[in-house]
């Protein structure tokens, strides 16, 4: 007999008191469907996904505790109560001085992006993420990757891939001078890394250095709780920490944010930028009625930003990351088992496949990765996303980026799916690795300017 004493599973911290029904497809459907969507999985309806895995991004179950929230929204258009409740939330749990609602993250970065950077200037990062380093661009900046080579690498089992190297900032202010550079962008919890963590002893030279230069530190906090909740299971001195309490430190260590809540403030619109500065909140404040609304409301609805408040303090609960990311854990896990070849360690928000060594066979301009996620859709009606070369789309001067990391993202939206399902999802991974050798490339054949994998489409090779 298995002895069971002090093992105890991530169990959900929750019981469900509504479902959703899913329709389920069969594989001639679906191949129809993700040939009319041109094997872009972004481009399918949602009522051909059975399991839906795209994002984590705004396909969050929001709590009871949030819905009736919702009830309490204040619509004025100027001076909502609601904005007083999240202006709270935010100071008291992450200790930001300022804060601008904004209709997402995207819709942050855009300011802060236009009222920091100038023309000319550098903009270096724990790894790009795609909309981020877009508006640093259109502000007239150029993103420079300074995160640690271990991050690129698949295979390598380091515990904080979202490291930054701090030699390649240092080259980086020997080359171009620390007054080119308005500051160094941190994502905790790297997107494109595979969901991996930043550790705060890392963070710490970081600030240390950076203060040294005068440059600032800005914190895409989209994912900032499940970073805390890596930090405490392998950071040495954080066990005794909570999830809370190590939250408000990495925030502590930076000087602005943006953030996404549509991820880990579990909403499913919203966002907001954060700072410590006056004079930056002022002009982000004035920028703000231009692209986004009134400073009080930035684009959200009262009862979205009572919400965002609720999930905020739900975020920060110990016993809802550990069930979150054993969840994450348990699919990667169960892939692992079946040999399909995953990014390791496994990621916080999903599970990251490596679609280059899932498909030797395919060169990178036959992409592998968007290739297998429509295989995967075929299979199952499971609905993953490309994150590779179509997501990297190209640099400035015209030229593809070839990314390192050709890979396949399993998502999963928080609190939303059982373990059957990730039982279900493993075993058609699996199943498509059986007949990799039998999967062919694709070819781009419309291909948008900006952010291309959202409305690119493609033909399959023959
Ligand atoms: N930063 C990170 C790290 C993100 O993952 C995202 C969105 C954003 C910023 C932009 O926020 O979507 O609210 O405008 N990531 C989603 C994803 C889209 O699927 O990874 P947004």
């Amino acid at each position: 007999m298995t002895k069971l004493i002090n093992k105890r599973s991530w169990a959900e911290p929750y019981k469900m008191k509504m479902v959703e029904l899913l329709k389920m497809t069969t594989r001639a459907q679906r191949v129809k469907a993700i040939k009319e969507a041109g094997y872009n999985t972004f481009l399918l309806r949602s009522k051909d996904v059975y399991i839906d895995l795209l994002t984590d991004s705004g396909t969050n179950a929001m709590s009871d505790r949030q819905w009736s929230a919702l009830m309490l929204g204040d619509e004025a258009y100027a001076g909502s109560e609601s904005y007083f409740k999240l202006e709270k939330a935010i100071q008291q749990f992450y200790g930001y001085k300022y804060i601008i609602p904004t209709h997402q993250g995207r819709g942050a970065e855009n300011i802060l992006s236009q009222v920091l950077i100038r023309k000319g200037q550098i903009v270096p990062g724990n790894m790009y993420f795609t909309t981020t380093r877009l508006h640093q661009e259109l502000a007239g900046g150029k993103f420079e990757d300074i995160i640690i080579d271990e991050a690129h690498d698949s295979t390598s089992e380091f515990p904080f891939k979202g490291n930054v190297d701090l030699a390649k900032l240092e080259l980086l202010i020997k080359k171009h001078g620390a007054e080119k550079i308005p500051y160094v962008s941190i994502a905790t919890n790297v997107n494109m890394a595979g969901g991996q963590p930043i550790s705060i002893k890392n963070l710490k030279e970081l600030r240390a250095f950076t203060k040294k230069h005068g440059i600032r530190i800005i914190h895409d906090m989209t994912r900032v709780a499940e970073n805390a909740f890596f930090i405490q299971q392998r950071e040495k001195g954080y066990q005794q920490k909570s999830v809370r309490e190590i939250v408000y430190e990495i925030c502590s260590l930076t000087d602005g944010a943006t953030m996404s809540a549509k991820k880990d403030a579990l909403v499913n619109i919203g966002g907001f930028m954060a700072t410590n500065e006056w004079d930056v909140f002022e002009e982000a404040r004035n920028l703000v009625v231009v692209y986004e609304g009134l400073h009080t409301y930035g684009g959200l609805a009262g009862r979205d930003m009572e919400a965002i408040a609720v999930g905020i303090e739900e975020s920060l609960s110990t016993h809802h990351q550990r069930a979150r990311i054993g969840q994450v854990e348990y699919l990667g896990k169960k892939m692992e088992s079946y040999g399909v070849p995953i990014v390791k360690p496994i990621g916080g928000h999903g599970v990251f496949v490596d679609a280059k060594a899932f498909l030797p066979h395919l060169s990178q301009d036959q992409f592998p990765a968007q290739a297998l996620a429509a295989e995967l859709f075929i299979d199952s009606g499971v609905r993953t996303m490309e994150r590779g070369i179509v997501s990297a789309g190209r640099k400035p001067d015209g030229k593809n980026y070839y990314p390192e990391l050709e890979l396949v993202r399993f998502t999963i939206p928080r609190r939303v799916y059982t373990q059957a399902h990730m039982d279900v999802i493993a075993e058609s991974a699996a199943s498509v690795f059986e007949k990799r050798k039998t999967i062919k490339g694709l070819k781009m054949v419309y291909e948008p300017k900006y952010l291309r994998f959202f409305h690119a489409r493609f033909e399959k090779l023959m």
